[in-house]
């Protein structure tokens, strides 16, 4: 049984660390947690009984998240919207010190949900990875002129690591205690979700 599943989409793996994050976390407060890959039949199949909550997260690459988490995403909505749910958009733009390009950033995650048909509770935007050693040249060149434009981190000797563990932490927090009290109540023979998950809430982190 899991009681908040982590669903991701990645290309070069820095949403599935994010995710691996929050599914140790959830476990540290006490809720049952594993991360899942979309694009792996185990993530379609998940058994929904015993599920409390639900994040998935997807990264930008050329201006759009993954279409695997889309799928996902609209193919489960009305299961997600019955349930505290949150989405997290890992990007570059959203750690740019262009103010437009943050909008940007956020406005992706907004219209990603929106075209799902899915209302999170939650909307979160992280920044991702410059992870230059594991690209190709033509990649590790379009990234590092991406990232001088933006105000980035330019020196492609090494990775650079632009997420906030902290703000991770804080968002499986803020999940833990909406999927507690649904726990709680499942425990006493309470099967409703009484919580509303209509609209978008907004948190500190929000979009
Ligand atoms: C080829 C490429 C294109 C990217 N395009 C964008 C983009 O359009 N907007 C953005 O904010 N970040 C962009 N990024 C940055 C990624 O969102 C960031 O590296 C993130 O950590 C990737 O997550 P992942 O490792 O889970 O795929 C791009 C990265 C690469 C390598």
């Amino acid at each position: 049984m899991c009681e908040v599943p982590v669903f991701y989409a990645t290309t070069d793996g820095q949403t599935r660390l994010i995710a691996e994050y929050l599914a140790r976390a959830f476990c540290s407060h006490g809720l049952e947690s594993v991360a899942l890959d979309v694009a792996n039949v185990e993530a379609w199949s998940v058994d929904r009984a015993g599920v409390r909550a639900v994040v998935l997260g997807a990264s930008v690459h050329a201006g759009k998240h993954q279409t695997t988490a889309a799928k996902f995403a609209g193919a489960h909505r009305q299961w997600l919207n019955k349930l505290p749910s949150a989405f997290y958009s890992v990007s570059l733009g959203i750690a740019s010190s262009n103010q437009t390009e943050v909008q940007a950033a956020r406005a992706l995650a907004k219209t990603f949900v929106e075209q799902t048909g899915w209302h999170p509770t939650r909307i979160v935007c992280f920044a991702g990875r410059l992870a230059y050693t594991r690209y190709g040249w033509l990649k590790r060149m379009l990234m590092r002129r991406i990232a001088r434009k933006e105000g980035g981190p330019t020196d492609t000797h090494r990775d650079h690591e632009l997420t906030n563990f902290a703000d991770v932490a804080a968002l499986a927090s803020d999940m833990a205690a909406l999927a507690r009290p649904v726990v709680a109540r499942a425990a006493g023979g309470f099967r409703g979700n009484a919580m509303s998950t209509d609209g978008l809430q907004r948190s500190r982190r929000q979009v």
